[in-house]
């Protein structure tokens, strides 16, 4: 018999990514997504898994614990995949409470009704896996090992303080009720699916359409990158055969430093125009269709307040314990991302109506 999942926020980013593979993966499996429709849930993510008898879309707020407690029981669910959340820092800045709401609150809220459907039954096996960062393990110097399961917690930014304290909360659950939880950590994630506030598709976006590209600061920051289909195989080595109780820290042994990143979109983005007039036709505005370069859009800009300065993940316990191996290297996994955007431009249009505009506009001016 399948396994029967609730995965939360999972018409975001890596939620959907999550859910697509799970469904191909898992024939025997039935996935339940719940989510809010935040500015950042898109159900046009999810369009391949629509029809799909193992596959049930709830419309719902992780908050509301009651609401929780009824789908938990109503679709007999035996393991919950907790992305849901706030997940944006730039935004955390400017409005921590709705981190907090979501990200503590709606975390304690889940725990609550896992706690009440779970554990007041008969005992059956159950699980809470919670989808967590590196962030909380706040910044590292040029020389300093990577983050291990070990590192203390140093969150920065409101976003990192209030993932830190539902992982706090997770762990809490565990020791104190029994509840049978498994936490991730895991590095910055880029592919299909991202909302173009996050550096990768907001950059390649903004060269297709000749627009500036924000470098904050010196733009020297380093980020360890993995492909999301990538970290969705971690999770699931952590589903499969993670030890209850445990944090498993996912990450792609990747780092890249921010300038050095927009520099290497720009040339691909560069030779994909050169060689394809087809490209060249449908985003005149690009320089490379007009014989430029996208490196000349690169702008620095002011640095993000407490911007964290290097992250980077020891994998090993994972790859020890559960075999984990990233399939793609960031050469790959970046050229999979920029083919997927240049074919769904209709989704990243769709997802840039209203919302992120005005957010953007906010930031950076009427040109966003
Ligand atoms: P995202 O912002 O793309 O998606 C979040 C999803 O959660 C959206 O679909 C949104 O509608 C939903 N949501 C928000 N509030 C909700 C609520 N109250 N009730 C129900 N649904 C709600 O996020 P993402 O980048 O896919 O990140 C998913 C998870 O992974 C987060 O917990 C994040 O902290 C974690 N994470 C992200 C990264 C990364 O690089 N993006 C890396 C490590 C960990
Ligand atoms: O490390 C995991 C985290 O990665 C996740 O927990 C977060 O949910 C996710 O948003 C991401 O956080 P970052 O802050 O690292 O991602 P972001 O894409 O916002 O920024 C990546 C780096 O690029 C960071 O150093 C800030 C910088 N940046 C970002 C933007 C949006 C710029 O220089 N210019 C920009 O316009």
């Amino acid at each position: 018999m399948g396994r029967r999942l609730l995965v939360t926020g999972g018409a975001g980013f890596i939620g959907a990514n999550f859910v697509l593979y799970w469904l191909k993966r898992h024939p025997e499996d039935r996935v339940v997504v719940l989510d809010a429709l935040t500015y950042a849930g898109n159900r046009a993510s999810l369009a391949a898994a629509e029809g799909d008898p193992r596959f049930r879309f709830v419309k719902g707020d992780i908050r509301d614990a009651e609401a929780v407690e009824a789908l938990l029981r109503a679709e007999r669910i035996d393991t919950l995949v907790h992305f849901a959340a706030e997940s944006h820092v730039d935004r955390s800045i400017h409005g921590p409470d709705a981190f907090i709401d979501t990200n503590v609150h709606g975390t304690h809220a889940l725990l609550k009704a896992a706690r009440a459907v779970w554990l007041a039954g008969d005992g059956r096996p159950h699980r809470f896996h919670h989808v967590s960062t590196d962030e909380v393990y706040g910044s590292l110097g040029p020389s300093d090992p990577p983050f291990t399961e070990g590192t203390p917690y140093a969150p920065n930014s409101p976003y990192a303080a209030s993932k830190a304290a539902s992982d706090h909360l997770v762990r809490a659950y565990h020791r104190t009720y029994g509840l049978q939880v498994t936490t991730s950590n895991c590095s910055n994630n880029y592919g299909p699916f991202q909302f173009p506030e996050k550096l990768i598709p907001l950059a390649l976006i903004r060269i297709l359409e000749g627009r500036e590209i924000p470098v904050y600061g010196d733009g020297r920051q380093v980020r360890d990158w993995l492909y999301v289909e990538d970290h969705c195989r971690g999770i699931e080595g952590v589903l499969d055969a993670g030890r209850v109780g445990e944090t498993y820290n996912i990450g792609g042994r990747n780092e890249i430093r921010n300038l050095d990143l927009v520099r290497a979109l720009c040339r691909l983005l560069d030779a994909r125009m050169a060689a394809d007039p087809e490209l060249r036709r449908r985003f005149p505005a690009c320089p490379a269709a007009r014989g430029g370069s996208a490196a000349s859009l690169i702008r620095f800009v002011a640095d993000r307040p407490g911007h964290d300065r290097r992250y980077a993940i020891d994998a090993g316990k994972i790859e020890r314990e559960l075999g984990f191996v990233p399939r793609q290297s960031f050469d790959s996994g970046i050229r999979r991302t920029v083919d997927w955007y240049l074919a769904n431009e209709r989704w990243w249009r769709a997802v840039m109506d209203g919302s992120y505009r005005n957010w953007l506009a906010t930031q950076y001016g009427t040109d966003s």
